[in-house]
C-alpha cells in the first residue's frame, strides 16, 4: 500500500531525523511498502495524493508533541505511533514526571524554575528544558559555580526549567514494541555525560544489548518500562530511559514517543537483539497506524 514517511521537521531534531526517516522508508520499501518520503520543513507541509497512511518519523516540537499527531487525525489519515494527548506528555518532561509520581513509578528528586535560579536542590544536578530532545540544552552541574550558565542555555529552550538530582551509576534504555518488552541496552559513553555529541557525533559511545545486569533487576526495568508505556497511554511502540543508581535503584527518566530509527538507533538495535530485524521492526509498526 501507498504510505508517507514524515521526516526532518522543524525541531532541533531535524538532522535526527532526516536520518531516521530514510532509515524506516528503506525498512518498509523492503517490506514491500509504496513509500512517498515527505521532509517537513514547516507546520505548513502538504502531502502527495493517494497515501494511505503515515509514519512519523519526526523527532522534538511538532513531531513527538502530539501537534502533527492532531493534524493528521484532522486529515483523517491514519498514523503510527501514540496519539496527540499522550503525545504531548510524553514530550514535556513535567507532565510526564507528574504521570509518573502518580503512578509510582520512580522518578529523581526534581523541581521546576520559572524565571528566578532559586532552588532547594544542590549539586550534582542536571538543568533541563522541558520539552527538547537528544539532550539539546540539557546540562549536568557539579559546582555551584556553573549552574547559572546551564541554567541561561536551557531558558534559550524554554522559560520553565526542570532541575533533578544527578543519579551517578549507570544509563539503560529499554524499548516496548507492539505490546512486547525488549531487552535492555545499557549505554556506556565515553565520558560520563551522554550529551547530543556523545549520541551523534564521536562515536566512542558503546552499547551492550542485552545489558549486563542480574535477572531480577532485567525483569524490574523491563515491568517499570512497561508501566511507563502504560501510564502515558502510549501506543505501539516507544523507549523508557533510565539511570540505575550504584545501589541498582532504577530512576525513570522519560519515554520517547518517536525514538530514535536509524540502523544503528537503540530501540532497533534492542529488537535486533530480540530476533526482530529491522524492515519487520518498522512494517510491524506500520500495519498499526490508526487514526
Ligand atoms: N530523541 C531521540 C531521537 C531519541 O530519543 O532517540
Ligand atoms: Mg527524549
Amino acid at each position: 500500500s501507498k504510505v508517507a514517511v514524515l521526516m526532518g521537521g522543524i525541531s532541533s531534531e531535524r538532522a535526527v531525523s532526516l536520518k531516521s526517516g530514510e532509515a524506516i522508508a528503506q525498512g518498509l520499501r523492503d517490506g514491500g511498502y509504496e513509500v512517498t518520503e515527505v521532509d517537513v520543513v514547516s507546520e505548513d507541509f502538504q502531502l502527495p495524493d493517494g497515501i494511505e497512511a503515515v509514519f512519523v518519523a519526526l523527532h522534538g516540537r511538532f513531531g513527538e508533541d502530539g501537534g502533527i499527531q492532531s493534524r493528521l487525525r484532522e486529515m483523517k489519515l491514519p498514523f503510527t505511533g501514540s496519539g496527540p494527548e499522550s503525545s504531548r506528555i510524553s514530550f514535556d518532561k513535567i507532565l510526564t514526571r507528574r504521570v509518573l509520581e502518580e503512578n509510582g513509578i520512580p522518578v529523581a528528586p526534581g523541581e521546576v524554575l520559572q524565571c528566578s535560579m532559586d532552588r532547594k536542590l544542590g549539586v550534582p544536578l542536571v538543568v533541563k528544558p522541558p520539552r527538547e530532545g537528544s539532550s539539546v540544552g540539557c546540562h549536568l552541574v557539579v559546582e555551584e559555580a556553573g549552574f547559572g550558565e546551564a541554567f541561561a542555555d536551557a531558558q534559550q529552550y524554554s522559560e520553565e526549567v526542570l532541575v533533578e538530582e544527578y543519579i551517578p551509576g549507570r544509563e539503560l534504555t529499554v524499548g516496548v514494541v507492539n505490546g512486547r518488552v525488549l531487552p535492555v541496552v545499557e549505554i556506556i559513553p565515553e565520558s560520563e555525560w551522554y550529551d547530543f555529541e556523545a549520541k551523534y557525533v564521536t562515536g566512542d559511545t558503546h552499547y551492550v544489548c542485552p545489558a549486563e545486569l542480574g535477572a531480577e533487576i532485567t525483569a524490574d526495568l523491563q515491568a517499570l518500562a512497561l508501566r511507563t508505556f502504560r501510564a502515558l497511554e502510549a501506543d505501539t511502540f516507544g523507549r523508557v530511559d533510565f539511570r540505575l543508581s550504584p545501589e541498582n535503584r532504577p530512576y525513570v527518566l522519560e519515554l520517547n514517543a518517536i525514538p530514535g530509527f536509524t540502523a544503528t538507533s537503540l530501540l532497533p538495535k534492542a529488537a535486533g537483539a530480540a530476533g526482530v530485524g529491522f524492515s519487520e521492526l518498522c512494517c510491524s509498526i506500520m500495519e498499526r497506524a490508526h487514526l
